[in-house]
């Protein structure tokens, strides 16, 4: 690098880093909207630079919709009809999600309200087959180690390790599904009635609900239907709130199906370690991908920052196994102990018969399978939900069960509507504390595609158009 090149970095991360303690001072509100910002020679002998470096700041905050410049009068703060960072003292959500759930083993609903595939996309006649085997077993009936089978253990392990980050056995943790990998590492690393942790909005409901029953405060941070967190709020919110966690769903959000693109991880994971900000990551759908050939790597694999995998086989293989998994280099022994003073240990038979499965080859040709289903569904929701819905705003997966559709009008009323027609949906107000998304909802493109599917996409639709408006 030559002395030019170096002076010009230099000067890009000074004007980068004067935007940053501007933007902390419009979050905190000592600038308000309608103020008017500093005078440029005044920011530029505070901050002792030079005047283009002061300019390429206010530059940034315009490009970004902070502030605009008035034509001789100066630059003014712009109202932020949405903030992208927010706190919430007091988490309150679980009274809304007590109907869906509800709705969930309701037979005769059809469930575009939850994020499951049909029955008839899991591989049911083999896992039962591998619970049949292992059921042979004389010790199927004992207690597991609380950490888990140690064969499922070390499977977990390579198949989660990366060049960069290897994990063995003892860093793996078996658990009841994904809630409950989330639940023990919340539960380990943040301390409960007083910290405060980072979490996407929208985000599964599940998380919040960890959070309201731990007393946390949450600092939502904006996730954007197609790429969720910007390494730039992330960084803001960590700088403003000094969270002791963050969670984040980086390949294949649910509620929106987002995909982090990889540069946007790699930041994330450099800022979160720079800061001593610990990751929970929730990749249970990072095996479900239907673009490219490989799978997103997790924000973890990159070896930079501490945290938590989590994940499960609900998804891709049983939600009723209930197997799920925390795997953690820096954490796994604390959450092995509080897993095991919560309920000892996961259910062994289970435990067995995935290992049984994911063994065989039969379990890659079935994630295949799996992958071209779903990459038609979606498609097919998708472009059915465009006609049903012409001025909505709807996001477009790369992998997933969830699509997100945003609305012009709250859709708490479309749910009842629906709910009226055996048809439930996932109104958005469940999926962050403050009730940003009222106008969304999350839509499971995971159900097989028949007359019935399509005939309830088209009802959403005319329900939609004939409410209140
Ligand atoms: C993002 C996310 N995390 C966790 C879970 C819960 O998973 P499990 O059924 O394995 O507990 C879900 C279920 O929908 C989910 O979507």
């Amino acid at each position: 690098m030559d002395l030019r090149e170096n002076d010009t970095m230099r000067s890009e991360l000074l004007y980068r880093s004067i935007a940053d303690r501007l933007k902390l001072q419009i979050d905190q509100g000592v600038l308000r909207p309608g103020d008017r910002m500093p005078s440029l020679r005044s920011l530029q002998h505070r901050e002792q630079c030079s005047l283009s470096t002061v300019l390429e700041a206010y530059h940034l905050l315009e490009q970004d919709g902070w502030i605009e410049a008035r034509p001789q009068s100066g630059h003014f703060v712009l109202a932020r009809s949405s903030p992208t960072v927010r706190l919430v003292s007091e988490v309150s959500i679980d009274g809304r999600i007590s109907q869906i759930l509800k709705d969930l083993g309701d037979p005769r609903m059809i469930s575009f309200g939850a994020a499951v595939p049909s029955d008839s996309f899991l591989p049911l006649a083999q896992i039962s087959r591998s619970l049949a085997r292992q059921n042979r077993a004389e010790d199927s009936h004992r207690y597991e180690d609380p950490r888990g089978n140690p064969a499922l253990r070390r499977f977990l392990a390579v198949l989660h390790s990366s060049r960069k980050r290897v994990y063995d056995e003892d860093d793996v943790v078996i658990t009841n599904g994904c809630s409950e990998a989330l639940f023990v590492s919340l539960m380990t690393l943040a301390q409960r009635n007083s910290d405060t942790v980072l979490v996407e909005s929208p985000a599964y409901f599940g998380i919040y609900q960890i959070i309201e029953l731990f007393g946390l405060r949450a600092i939502e941070i904006h996730s954007s239907p197609s790429t969720g967190v910007s390494p730039e709020d992330f960084a803001r919110a960590v700088q403003m709130h000094r969270p002791r966690a963050a969670i984040l769903i980086p390949n294949f959000s649910n509620p929106t199906g987002a995909l982090m693109p990889a540069n946007a991880k790699r930041d994330i994971a450099a800022i979160a370690r720079a800061e001593g900000v610990a990751i929970i990551e929730d990749d249970i759908y990072g095996d479900i991908f239907y673009e490219g050939d490989e799978r997103p790597p997790a924000l973890l694999a990159g070896g930079d920052a501490s945290g938590v995998l989590c994940g499960s086989v609900s998804k891709i293989i049983s939600p009723g196994l209930r197997i799920g998994w925390a795997i953690s280099k820096e954490f796994g022994g604390r959450i092995g102990a509080t897993k095991r003073i919560l309920n000892l240990s996961t259910n062994r038979l289970a435990q067995a018969a995935t290992l049984d499965f994911m063994r065989r080859r039969s379990y890659e040709i079935h994630l295949k399978r799996l992958r071209t289903t779903l990459a038609g569904l979606s498609a097919r929701y998708r472009q059915e939900l465009v006609k049903a819905f012409p001025h909505a705003e709807i996001s477009r997966p790369g992998g997933g069960y969830a699509i997100w559709v945003k609305t012009e009008s709250d859709t708490q009323q479309l749910s009842a509507l629906s709910r009226e027609h055996s048809i439930s949906i996932a109104p958005g107000f469940l999926f962050d504390a403050s009730g940003e998304h009222r106008r969304c909802f999350r839509m499971n493109c995971g159900l097989e595609w028949t007359p019935r599917t399509r005939t309830a996409v088209e009802t959403l639709g005319r329900l939609y158009r004939e409410m209140d408006p």
